[in-house]
């Protein structure tokens, strides 16, 4: 186990009915700008009881934060932060409205571009305090000081690491009307997420590997559970409570991580738009694949803890979980190869070269080379 240090302050709120108890949480001298998403809150019913809620606050709202939000987008939002003099952010949505939030927060003390400060992968000087109210189990965003930005106009997505939410609010019937590729693309994050802080090299926490282990675990037997009924409380509250734990920073503890899916990941949103959880379930099982002799004691364990796969020689149950990885994600919904999805040879060749120029090397030992990056892509064609 290296040395780490862990601080995680967001107070988590969870359960029916939550939404109501905003007001317990925000001074009542706050200036609060409320944002959203295109819309899907006003169809199920969070926006009238985040307005009931906050009855008697001064509020201004900022509509339009897209999935996979842009800077486009959020340059406005800053304007009018700034223009009413906000000091209090509350983010009313999914991964992309939160993130969104996170680089209003830092915008709203920031006089120059905040592209500037995706760039730099930080706040140039301080965050105004953000709060959210979450609709879509996923990124982890709610319990995490990440967020991922896109510049639409330059085709690019970078990650940003800024503040924490002061709380978050988590009623699982919220969850009730999302759609379905959402659910599906939720699940698959979630479990790459763990996969990321996991698959890595055995043997540095046990604590660690059976904290991820069990979200891997719950994610497989809820999975097939919700797409049978994706209104069961039960199954949406493990669903939502397992997505903030995959990202809070709880299974990371003295551990290595690799997240070379993610950065390439990234990639395919930014040149083609595929939903995030979708590109992890594509280029997942192909980062197994390449990185199969490297990461091979973490797949035995995988193999057999996670999937129960205890006999064949190592080479065959390296395969069948890796198999079973992939399956997994297809029985989500989701597809897992690239020519499914229309993309091929150009995108791999764009992808390489971004990574050539940046000069970067992602996983536990730096492995993800441009080069390695493209024998990924290669191998999920
Ligand atoms: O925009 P609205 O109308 O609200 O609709 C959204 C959006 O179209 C809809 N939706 C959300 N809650 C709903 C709902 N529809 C019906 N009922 C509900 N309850 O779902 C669509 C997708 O929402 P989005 O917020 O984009 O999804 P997600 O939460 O998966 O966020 C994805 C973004 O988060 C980043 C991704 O890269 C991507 O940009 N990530 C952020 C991370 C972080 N901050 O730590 C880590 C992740 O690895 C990830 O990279
Ligand atoms: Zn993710």
């Amino acid at each position: 186990m290296y040395n780490f240090s862990f601080q995680n302050p967001v107070k988590l709120i969870m359960g029916k009915g939550t939404i109501a108890t905003l007001s317990n949480e925000i001074p009542k001298d706050k200036s609060i700008m409320i944002t959203f998403g295109g819309g899907s809150v006003k169809k199920n019913g969070v926006y009238d009881q985040v307005i009931k809620a906050l009855q008697g606050y001064n509020t201004v709202e900022f509509w339009g934060i897209e999935p996979n939000p842009s800077i486009e987008t959020l340059r406005k939002a800053i304007a009018l932060g700034k223009e009413k003099k906000v000091d209090f952010l509350l983010a009313v949505g999914g991964g992309s409205v939160i993130d969104g939030t996170k680089l209003i927060s830092a915008g709203l003390l920031y006089d120059g571009d905040a592209w500037d400060m995706v760039l730099a992968g930080k706040p140039a000087a301080g965050t105004v305090p953000l709060a959210t109210v979450l609709t879509l189990p996923a990124t982890g965003s709610e319990m995490n000081n990440g967020a991922v930005i896109s510049s639409y106009e330059k085709k690019e997505k970078h990650a940003f690491f800024a503040n924490y939410p002061v709380f978050s609010i988590l009623d699982p019937e919220v969850t009730f009307t999302l759609p379905d590729h959402q659910i599906a693309c939720g699940l698959a994050d979630t479990f790459v997420h763990v996969m990321e802080q996991y698959m890595t090299t055995p043997g540095q926490s046990r604590l660690m590997d059976r904290w991820a282990e069990s979200i891997l675990q719950t994610l497989i037997e809820i999975a097939p559970k919700i797409r049978e009924n994706k209104t069961d409380y039960q199954l949406m509250a493990d669903f939502m409570l397992s997505a903030t734990m995959a990202l809070n920073g709880f299974i990371a503890m003295g551990v290595s991580q690799d997240w070379g899916t993610h950065m390439i990941g990234h990639e395919l949103t930014a040149l083609h738009g595929l939903s995030h959880g979708h590109t992890l379930a594509i280029v997942y099982p192909a980062t197994l694949r390449v990185l199969k002799e490297d990461k091979a004691g973490k797949i035995l364990q995988y193999a057999e803890r996670v999937w129960q796969i205890s006999t064949g020689s190592n080479e065959e149950r390296i395969n069948k979980a890796i198999a079973k990885t992939e399956e997994f994600f297809r029985s989500l919904g989701l597809t897992t190869r690239l020519n499914e999805e229309q993309i091929g040879e150009a995108t791999i060749n764009e992808i390489e070269k971004r990574f050539t120029e940046r000069n970067v090397a992602y996983g536990e030992n730096g492995k993800v080379t441009a080069a390695v990056a493209r024998q990924i892509l290669e191998s999920c064609l």
